[in-house]
């Protein structure tokens, strides 16, 4: 797991995000600067094929990716990251997951799976803010491998010890970015200090 709390970009913005006053239009901003940073980390394992390059002087080599990308936000609040991930990655193909948590027993509720069917050769990026208890990230990888995924990335802004634990038992195989790992869970299921509801705040919804 690679935590990047300690990057002053991403700290100064994890700052501006928690903040109650923060308003859905500068949250949203904030969201995106953090993620688009994240973008470098979260690829940094990608394949890539070498490839002869004809410049405007001379032949060289390069190289290109290797796979098909596909981004899976987790509804709602993982649009707030997809939309990041597709500026710096134009040619993924975007997947949804539509999960919500039932507030009552914590656990998540799947109400939408749009996936392409050719999910093995990919590398695939889960997307969502927050790894709470993690019941929603583990039901996504589930759905994800049960359809043929060999390689999965999770990426998140707000982490818990928990959530982290959690997927590292059962799924060490899954590699986690996040921006920052926070103190834990409150009784009610959610991440201290947190931000509250990622997805209210991207869309307003309080
Ligand atoms: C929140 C959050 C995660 C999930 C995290 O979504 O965006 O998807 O809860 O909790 P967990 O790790 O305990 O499963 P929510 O259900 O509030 O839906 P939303 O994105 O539509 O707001």
């Amino acid at each position: 797991m690679t935590d990047f709390s300690n990057h002053p970009v991403i700290s100064d913005r994890m700052a501006r995000l928690r903040c109650r006053e923060c308003a859905p239009s500068d949250f949203r901003r904030y969201v995106h600067e953090i993620a688009s940073l994240l973008v470098f980390f979260a690829t940094k394992h990608f394949r890539v094929k070498e490839v002869e390059v004809q410049t405007p002087l001379t032949r060289t080599s390069g190289k290109v990716l290797n796979h098909p990308v596909v981004l899976v936000p987790i509804l709602r609040a993982g649009l707030g990251l997809s939309e990041s991930f597709q500026k710096l990655l134009p040619e993924a193909t975007v997947a949804h997951l539509g999960m919500a948590r039932n507030e009552q027993t914590l656990k998540p509720e799947i109400y939408l799976q749009k996936l392409p069917g050719d999910l093995e050769e990919a590398e695939i990026i889960l997307l969502d803010p927050m790894l709470a208890t993690g019941g929603s990230a583990l039901a996504a990888i589930e759905v994800l491998k049960n359809q043929g995924a060999q390689r999965i990335s999770f990426v998140c802004l707000v982490a818990s010890p928990e959530g982290l634990g959690l997927l590292r038992e059962k799924h060490p195989d899954v590699l986690v970015t996040c921006a920052v790992c926070d103190e834990g869970l409150n009784e009610n299921g959610f991440i201290v200090p947190g931000l509250g509801d990622a997805g209210d705040r991207i869309f307003g919804t309080t």
